[in-house]
């Protein structure tokens, strides 16, 4: 299979926080390996600015070292690294002050894109578009690029929401959530509506439930000052687990373009139903064997209530998914990582093979990473003599497989998002009312939980999560399906 990639037209992308760990795990690499598919073109400008005050030699042997660590080492050849180090600018900035901004401005060539990249602490946000907008560079045709959070709730939301709309038009605000880049996110969308087999049954009328999983093993790391206050409802739940719900939910956008897509994305979260307090887990997990620490310890905060596991039973109050439970979790240090979306279709109405055949249903598992790919479950007969015994069996794609050598290394989700930007496509990107209304329902989840003084379940490091998550379930008499060791 052929690679198509078209390149785009000349641009400017200034990286605020061009010094910080995703512009050199993610942004600088990402950029790269599209430099390296031919993406780029020559006259492209790529202007890092920060606080300290580097030149442009010294940031580009930063950025060679970020390459070589995280671009992946079989496209990291050094004429390739050259040609792309050259593309580089530096401008030491203070976001909060006057110093660099002059500066900046004057390196924006033109007449092509310019495109603001606030890969900054929230903190600066409104500091940033504040002196794009001062030092004249917020031209009708720029655009910025806002990291998560977005927001701690709907009130900081909206005061973000206000501040960036002081300066830029909905049009120019691209709120990232990377679990939209991510190629086997965007298949969700494919795999509904690029084929006929699906869409007929997508609805209560043949579904169960669905489970989404998004499961971890890494645990805090050193972000802990953020995930305490954040916890696992605001770090995942509010925005990834609530964007692949939209996907898998959604009704059928009229066209994949940036406001058909968001406004039936918003229409999903706009009829979650409120969560009953005993249809959710919070879970926090504990130390293993002394071989990692644990929750506590990792945020040196010995008595946090914080919750590192959130599973819940959700249900969306419309005409396609009345009576069809979701269920959604996710958690850091489980026994392996693993996203997975599994849609459980209801048993066949009646067995003409009787009893002793068993009850057998239809899964569609989808998984999101690793080892993306789609199983479909099916029900056949099990082979040799004595009668009708139905077993059930995978027909199993792993895209990787079925896609060749271009399956196997699809595009970073920010490689495809950045993509984006310059090519000014928001469809993967959240709009503004749709991020409000995420907060919207989960702040009242949030605030029930601190009303109640609720305290996360202890989880042992290396599990599946706390066993009320497992009860959430086999109450309803069902299990989760999806994290394998
Ligand atoms: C981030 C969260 O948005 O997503 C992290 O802040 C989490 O806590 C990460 O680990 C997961 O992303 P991925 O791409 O590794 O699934």
């Amino acid at each position: 299979m052929v690679s198509r990639v078209i390149p785009v037209d000349p641009f400017d992308l200034v990286i605020f926080g061009g010094t910080g760990d995703l512009a050199r795990r993610k942004i600088l690499p990402g950029l790269f390996r599209r430099f390296c598919a031919g993406q780029i073109p020559d006259a492209a400008a790529i202007i890092a600015a920060a606080r300290s005050p580097h030149s442009v030699d010294e940031y580009r042997a930063l950025t060679a070292d970020a390459i070589r660590e995280f671009s992946g080492v079989a496209l990291c050849n050094d004429d390739r690294l050259q040609a792309f180090l050259k593309r580089l600018d530096y401008v030491p900035i203070d976001a909060r002050g006057i110093d660099g901004w002059a500066a900046l401005a004057a390196r924006l060539s033109p007449d092509r894109v310019h495109a603001f990249y606030f890969s900054v602490g929230p903190g600066l946000f409104a500091d940033l578009a504040e002196r794009i907008h001062l030092h004249g560079m917020a031209s009708p045709d720029c655009r910025i690029v806002v990291e998560k959070p977005f927001g701690h709730d709907l009130a900081s939301a909206r005061d973000l929401n206000a501040t960036l709309a002081a300066h830029f038009d909905e049009g120019q605000i691209y709120r990232i959530d990377h679990y939209l880049g991510k190629e086997t996110v965007q298949n969700l969308m494919a795999i509904r509506f690029g084929n006929m087999l699906f869409e007929p049954l997508w609805n209560s009328q043949y579904v169960d439930h669905i489970q989404v999983t998004v499961a971890e093993t890494v645990g805090v790391g050193g972000r802990g000052e953020y995930y305490d206050r954040a916890g696992a409802m605001r770090d995942m739940m509010q925005n990834h687990l609530m964007q692949l719900l939209c996907l898998i939910a959604m009704e059928p956008p009229a066209k994949f373009d940036p406001d058909a897509v968001r406004d039936e994305k918003l229409k999903v979260i706009r009829a979650l139903d409120p969560v009953e307090p005993h249809h959710i887990v919070r879970g926090q997990y504990e130390a293993l064997d002394g071989e990692h620490p644990g929750y506590r310890e990792a945020v040196n905060q010995p008595r946090s209530t914080t919750e590192s596991y959130v599973a819940m039973k959700v249900h969306i109050s419309n005409w396609r998914w009345a009576g069809t439970p979701f269920y959604l979790r996710t958690g850091k240090r489980l026994v392996a990582r693993s996203s997975v979306i599994n849609v459980m279709f209801k048993d066949a109405p009646h067995s003409i093979f009787g009893p002793e055949a068993g009850r057998h249903a239809n899964l569609l598992s989808i998984r999101l990473q690793p080892n993306e790919g789609i199983t479909l479950q099916v029900t056949i007969k099990e082979p040799g003599p004595g009668g009708m015994r139905l077993v059930d069996v995978p027909l199993d794609m792993t895209f990787a497989e079925a896609l060749g050598p271009e399956g196997e290394d699809p595009p970073d989700a920010y490689e495809r998002l950045i993509m984006d930007v310059i090519r000014g496509n928001q469809t993967l990107f959240m709009r503004g009312d749709e991020v409000e209304a995420a907060w919207a329902w989960t702040d009242p989840i949030i605030a029930g939980w601190q009303a109640r003084g609720e305290v996360p379940k202890p989880y042992d490091s290396g599990s599946v999560g706390p066993g009320d998550a497992d009860l959430l379930m086999k109450r309803d008499h069902r299990e989760w399906r999806g994290i394998k060791p």
